[in-house]
């Protein structure tokens, strides 16, 4: 072991095995945030405006979940990993296929997280799991929303412009988001 090595992990207070989950994880929101603006550019290309905006919106989210595991890891005096991000695909066979890629992708987010949080328990790393609260819950909200893009689309169905009613309707449950998550002192 070399000097630097015992310096850092006598500054970290995370565990090794923690911090390596933590860095897969800072690689899984980052192709998160990728796979989003893949699948916005998509919708963009084929008239589907409100659904380019909603996964923009997405991309941008998924960076600022990168960001907050990467303080985390900083505060924590670990040291956080810039990920390496494959190539995205950006075929996608119809708008319900995108909407499935990105419920599919987020419940994978879930177990992701939940799979850490068992970790965190093993060990007792009870700051850890504090910190990975607000990521269970934004989960539960995100899995939520993913769900309800599916459901609007099969409630609506294509048929007499429904497909642009559909991209309608996922741009506002964004719209709605932002209205829920306004503090109450405002
Ligand atoms: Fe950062 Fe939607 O998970």
């Amino acid at each position: 072991m070399n000097t630097n090595t015992s310096v850092i992990r006598l500054k970290s207070s995370l565990q090794e095995s923690i911090a390596e989950l933590l860095n897969g994880q800072i690689g899984m929101e980052a192709r998160s945030s990728f796979s989003y603006l893949g699948m916005s550019s998509w919708c963009y290309t084929q008239g589907l405006n409100g659904s380019g905006d909603f996964f923009k919106k997405q991309s941008g989210e998924e960076r600022g979940h990168m960001l907050r595991i990467f303080d985390y890891m900083v505060d924590a005096g670990a040291q956080p990993l810039v990920p390496e991000i494959k190539k995205v695909d950006q075929h996608y066979e119809g708008l319900r296929d995108v909407l499935v890629k990105a419920l599919e992708q987020e419940i994978a987010i879930t177990h992701s997280f939940n799979n850490i949080v068992d970790n965190c328990h093993k060990i007792k790393d009870y700051v850890t799991i504090k910190f990975l609260q607000w990521f269970l819950e934004e989960q539960l909200e995100e899995e939520q929303q993913a769900r309800r893009c599916v459901e609007l689309f099969d409630l609506i169905g294509t048929e007499d412009g429904g497909l642009f009613r559909i991209d309608k309707e996922i741009i506002r449950l964004k719209a709605e988001d932002m209205t829920k998550h306004v503090p109450k002192t405002m």
